[in-house]
């Protein structure tokens, strides 16, 4: 006996309405929403592209190999999803901001839940390397005024480019990770290393359809940031290099105007000794201002 949805044979043209009606029963309605926009998306797409079988058959192998190069550690599609910009796209619609407080960026797969909490001034750079850096600031709200007992977790890359997870035994355990509290006077600062650019894991399938498309894999120079305050949304964001060679270019999209940092090179013996620093080094001074929870 027919079923009451169905649409008719499957044919060329009615493709996308007879596979949706064929979903009428879903129990969930969210999923129906999104079943029935893919499947419309998909065909369209196929049909404006028009495969052969054998490319069909290897952008199906590309999904294969996506997820056989994924494990708990390393997550391909999220990579995949970060090069296409939907990673950027969907943190972009929930992350909607009131003016005039900081932008959010992607989180990215580097994020180690339990950094060590340092007391505030302390130096986040353990194996010594890179060049010297002070980064500064407040938290703010809306208003001006300061956050008291923000939570502040800061994470970057070292000397080499590398996150401290992805040189395990090699660089020093929560090297350049650091979570710090605000005082009443919602201020900031710790000594890390001036960032560099560096590579998204590359050696994968994402690496290759980059290399295919003749995009680099680089992303800017830039600090990571969570910082929660009770009463507050919770902030994900980056500062970046303005000078950085990538910064019009990042391979994820994670870029915004209004995130970028100045890197102010110190080489005054006065501020030098002020800040008891051992010799010249950059000094960055940025505020973040957080969203009232609705
Ligand atoms: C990161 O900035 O740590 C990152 C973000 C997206 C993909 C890979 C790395
Ligand atoms: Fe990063």
């Amino acid at each position: 006996m027919t079923d009451q949805t169905e649409q008719g044979y499957f044919t060329e043209e009615n493709s996308a309405d007879v596979v949706i009606s064929r979903n009428a029963k879903a129990s969930d309605a969210r999923l129906a929403q999104v079943m029935d926009s893919i499947t419309r998306h998909l065909h369209a797409m196929v049909k404006e592209v028009e495969p052969t079988q054998e490319e069909w058959l290897k952008a199906i192998t590309f999904l294969t190999e996506t997820g056989h190069k994924s494990d708990d550690w390393r997550q391909e599609f999220i990579l995949l999803s970060d090069v296409l910009g939907v990673s950027m796209l969907v943190d972009a619609i929930n992350n909607r901001k009131p003016s005039g407080a900081s932008e959010s960026t992607v989180l990215g797969p580097f994020h180690v839940p339990d950094a060590p909490e340092r007391p505030m001034g302390s130096n986040i750079c353990l194996d010594g390397k890179g060049e010297r850096m002070l980064v500064k600031g407040r938290i703010l709200d809306t208003n001006g005024a300061p956050v008291t007992g923000a939570k502040i977790d800061v994470w970057q890359t070292n000397d080499d480019g590398f996150y401290d997870v992805q040189q395990k035994g090699i660089q020093p355990d929560f090297n350049f990770r650091g979570v710090f509290r605000t005082g009443d006077d919602g201020a900031y600062w710790f000594w890390g290393a001036k960032p560099r650019s560096y590579p998204i894991p590359d050696d994968g399938p994402v690496g290759q359809l980059l290399g295919s498309l003749g995009r680099h894999p680089y992303r800017p120079a830039h600090l990571h940031y969570i910082i929660e305050a009770a009463g507050f949304e919770t902030l994900v964001t980056h500062i970046f290099d303005p000078d950085d060679e990538y910064v019009h270019s990042d391979a994820v999209f994670g870029v915004k105007e209004s995130l970028m940092a100045e890197f102010v090179h110190v080489a005054d013996a006065d501020r030098i000794a002020k800040v008891q620093a051992e010799g010249p080094f950059f000094e960055v001074t940025h505020d973040f201002v957080l969203a009232a929870e609705t």
